[in-house]
């Protein structure tokens, strides 16, 4: 089954976006049409890590976690995922998420503008792991640039944000099964082929689909991770008539293991943690 939408989650609200530009970015459709400004743009070219947002995955019966960088990420690549940005930790109460709180207590911002990007980077690990070590921590926030607080501070609230406790799955409202029976419905019914037909979404267990695809579209690009692909767009300012998304493929995230081989799936993405890793809502 096709449709002619793309659709996801964002924070509890079910997005159904048709008309959607193929080569627009997460970060202008958050900015530009949603009007949520918690996530900066700095870069532009996935260096900075200011526009970090978290978005989960169904991955059989659990959906994983992961940050991601919002200005180099097409919109309808999110098809089926759940969305996070800064705006939705807020607990119900109206209290902070204990990564922001462990944040404002350990001093972990000055100008604040790549604080929401360093606040996104150290929730999606808080969703990921217990109690990493010094090395995973500095791992998880790689991708992210401070130019005037300084890595100390945030690495003390990394340690912090587990001392505060807090809902330990992450869930920034207490609707989890709500979400997760949203991201089945979403995530399991057929492929997107939206924006005037031009950006298709391909699945897991739908392996001629994408091929077939290509050949009706030869000119289409292909996309999986888009670390160049989104370069060529906020940089180079390309427009691409076509693109085929084919990060949500399992088959091509698939690890095999023979006496003598090993093949790893050309889209592979190894979670924080090893495989088996994240956090379990159900
Ligand atoms: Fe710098 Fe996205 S704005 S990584
Ligand atoms: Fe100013 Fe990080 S707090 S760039």
């Amino acid at each position: 089954m096709t449709r002619s939408t793309v659709r996801f989650l964002l924070g509890d609200r079910l997005q159904e976006i048709g008309k959607v530009d193929p080569t627009m970015t997460v970060l202008d459709w958050l900015r530009l049409k949603k009007m949520l400004h918690g996530t900066k743009e700095g870069c532009a070219e996935g260096d900075c890590g200011a526009c970090t947002v978290v978005i989960g995955r169904l991955d059989g019966d659990v959906i994983r976690y992961e940050a991601i960088n919002a200005c180099i990420r097409f919109l309808p690549t999110l098809d089926g995922c759940h969305l996070l940005t800064v705006e939705h930790l807020r607990l119900p109460d109206g209290s902070l998420h204990p990564v922001q709180q462990a944040m404002v207590d350990c001093h972990g911002s000055q100008c604040g503008f790549c604080t929401p990007g360093f606040v996104m980077s150290l929730f999606a690990l808080y969703l990921n792991e217990v109690q990493p070590g010094d090395d995973r921590v500095r791992d998880a926030l790689a991708g992210n640039l401070c130019r005037c607080t300084g890595y100390a501070p945030i690495i003390a609230a990394a340690r912090r944000m587990y001392a505060l406790g807090g809902p330990r799955d992450g869930r920034p409202r207490p609707d989890g099964q709500r979400i997760v029976g949203t991201a089945w419905s979403v995530g399991r019914t057929g492929n997107a082929a939206a924006g005037r037909g031009r950006a298709a979404v391909h699945r897991a267990g739908d392996d001629q689909r994408p091929c077939r695809c290509a050949d009706r579209n030869p000119q289409a690009t292909l996309v999986s991770g888009a670390t160049d692909a989104g370069l060529w767009v906020t940089k180079a300012l390309r427009q691409f008539d076509t693109t085929i998304y084919l990060g949500g493929i399992a088959e091509l995230r698939a690890i095999a293991e023979t006496d003598d081989t090993l093949e790893i799936g050309g889209g592979r993405y190894l979670y924080p943690g090893g495989a088996g890793a994240g956090p379990t809502l159900s």
